[in-house]
């Protein structure tokens, strides 16, 4: 195997912190550079760290100088809820530090990762099993630049040959660190709320289905992306990841067969506009005829992995 050097921005977050430790696990912790603007925790500290403000292209030339990276993980962004809080600074956030990365791999022939989002589809979308080429109508400052950076992307590899592979995420669900700024969040708090609580009020309405997924598939299908080799990745705008397809209810009746006194009340709030944008449920064709993915956890099997081990993390966390 080549010698590689990674680099992941955002790598404290709900992705990046899986994703890292996954990496590190492959290649060694010397060869994967985590970076974020706040310092990483636990395990994740026990490896290169380097403070980096992705909107300043000098500190990724500088890192760069010092570590010549071979590969980046991209994951650095501000998501679809919080995104609606600032959509300029959302804009430039995400679009800029995308462009620096694709500059940087275009002049140092750098591998990247970058992730998109069901956030690139709006309410025009077919809300069902929606296929990977579609109207694509998004309605977030968020799927704006998920949906423009899925263009760029396309762009320097036709134009510059740079390989850059992304996936369209569902809502990411873990119990290692929480989501943060998303629409889909509710699915991760309401495994805390129950366990803690025995109660949930969930910001969006009952019958909202959403495409989710369990991470370690979600960090199987990145790592499994970016191992197929060139000519299986016939997509360069980002691949439809299917992933699960549930309501509020569904996983609630689900927790409620390992916790049976648990209680969910419903109180949309802006995040329910949002939601009422995106697909029910998502068709991942492409990805499985290009290079071979397949799911792993449906909802039954995701929430027993969840409540063992969320039920383990919080009582680690009092005592
Ligand atoms: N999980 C993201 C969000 O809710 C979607 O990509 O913003």
């Amino acid at each position: 195997m080549a010698k590689e050097s990674i680099l992941i921005t955002g790598a404290c977050g709900q992705i990046g912190s899986e994703l890292a430790l996954s990496l590190r696990q492959k290649y060694g912790n010397a060869a994967v550079v985590v970076s974020d603007v706040r310092a990483p925790q636990g395990e994740l500290a026990e490896g290169p760290f380097e403070k980096l403000d992705v909107n300043s292209e000098k500190d990724f030339e500088r890192l760069y100088e010092q570590y010549k990276f071979t590969q980046i993980y991209h994951l650095a962004a501000l998501l679809s809820a919080s995104g609606e809080k600032n959509p300029l600074f959302t804009w430039q956030l995400n679009m800029n530090s995308l462009l620096y990365v694709l500059e940087l791999a275009r002049q140092h022939n750098i591998k990247i990762y970058w992730p998109s989002s069901i956030a690139v589809f709006g309410p025009e979308t077919p809300a069902n099993h929606t296929p990977q080429h579609t109207v694509i109508t998004p309605r977030t400052a968020y799927g704006i630049s998920k949906l423009s950076g899925e263009h760029w992307c396309k762009y320097y590899h036709e134009r510059y040959g740079v390989d850059v592979r992304s996936i369209r995420y569902p809502g990411l669900i873990s119990y290692k660190t929480p989501a943060g700024g998303g629409t889909t969040d509710y699915a991760v708090d309401i495994y805390y709320k129950a366990i803690e609580e025995g109660q949930y009020e969930c910001f969006l309405s009952q019958d909202t289905y959403l495409p989710m997924m369990y991470m370690p598939d979600a960090i199987r299908a990145t790592l499994e992306l970016m191992e197929a080799t060139s000519e299986r990745v016939k997509n360069r705008w980002a691949y439809n990841l299917a992933g699960l397809s549930f309501c509020p209810t569904q996983v609630a009746a689900e927790i409620q067969k390992v916790i049976p006194d648990f209680t969910v009340t419903y109180k949309p709030d802006f995040r329910q506009k949002i939601a009422d944008t995106w697909p029910n449920s998502i068709d991942d064709h492409d990805a499985q005829t290009d290079w071979g993915w397949k799911l792993e956890y449906d909802l039954p099997k995701m929430t027993e992995d969840m409540i063992k081990n969320l039920r383990t993390k919080l009582k680690n966390k009092v005592s």
